[in-house]
């Protein structure tokens, strides 16, 4: 059998005197796309943010390619190939395009910033124009290049879809379908809208106040709408 990629074993994480993740479990296979779902508050956020270092375990366990890594600091667990593209789009709005992925190269050639224009052909166009006068969804996508410049073998999307137009959503979650057709790289995505999320992931996890209540192939979830009415809301078109 396989061995998983990402496995948490009941996390528990939270803010100072506030626990958000209880005793938070599920794994993830090499290559899985999976949907990371739940009311605003329940914890995704919290979760990525514990999987990258970001947020300190009270207890349990991360283990990233059978490696724990729970006392590792984020640019140890980025090395080891998680990438971490955060809710709020973290580039440099005062550096150009090209500029905002040469500071994601680390040790690559200058060449690898050809597969980032490959992937997001909007960004080639806009390569000399600064970060501040992108759209919200050309942000976005030169967030994600960024991050897979560093050539992560799982990639954590914090709703990268939010605020962004529908054929914007489109074209982003096009490129998502392509980079995970190309590359094999495992994706969690996190998403309010859960039915473009759920399209494209395999499997889906529920959360609940920090723990997980329900798990389904992404499929079998987008036609629950019993499951979906009753822990996600109304997040569904
Ligand atoms: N930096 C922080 N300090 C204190 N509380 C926080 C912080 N970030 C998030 N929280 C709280 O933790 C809970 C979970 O937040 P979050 O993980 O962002 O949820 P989600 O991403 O599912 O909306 C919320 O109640 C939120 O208010
Ligand atoms: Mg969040």
């Amino acid at each position: 059998m396989e061995a998983p990629i990402l496995q948490l074993e009941r996390v528990v994480a939270g803010y100072g005197p506030t626990t958000v993740l209880n005793e938070l479990t599920f794994n993830m296979m090499p290559q899985e796309r999976l949907a990371m779902v739940g009311r605003n508050g329940v914890g995704k956020t919290t979760t990525l943010r514990a999987i990258m270092g970001l947020v300190p375990l009270r207890s349990g366990r991360v283990s990233f390619q059978g490696r724990d890594v729970s006392s590792l600091a984020p640019h140890e667990r980025a090395d080891l190939g998680l990438g971490y593209v955060p809710q709020t789009r973290d580039i440099f709005p005062s550096l150009t395009v090209e500029e905002n992925l040469l500071a994601g190269l680390k040790r690559r050639p200058r060449k690898a910033l050809d597969e980032a224009y490959a992937l997001f052909p909007r960004l080639a166009e806009r390569r000399r124009n600064g970060g501040a006068q992108l759209s919200g969804g050309e942000q976005q996508m030169l967030s994600v290049a960024r991050a897979l410049l560093g050539q992560p073998s799982l990639l954590l999307l914090d709703e990268p879809l939010e605020g962004l137009a529908p054929l914007i959503r489109l074209e982003l979650l096009s490129a998502f379908r392509n980079l995970s057709r190309e590359t094999g790289i495992a994706v969690v995505i996190v998403e309010q809208q859960v039915d473009e999320a759920l399209a494209y992931a395999q499997r889906a996890v529920v959360l609940d106040h920090g723990t997980v209540v329900h798990q389904a192939d992404a499929a079998a979830l987008l036609a629950d709408e019993e499951t979906l009415e009753r822990w996600v809301g109304m997040a569904v078109h």
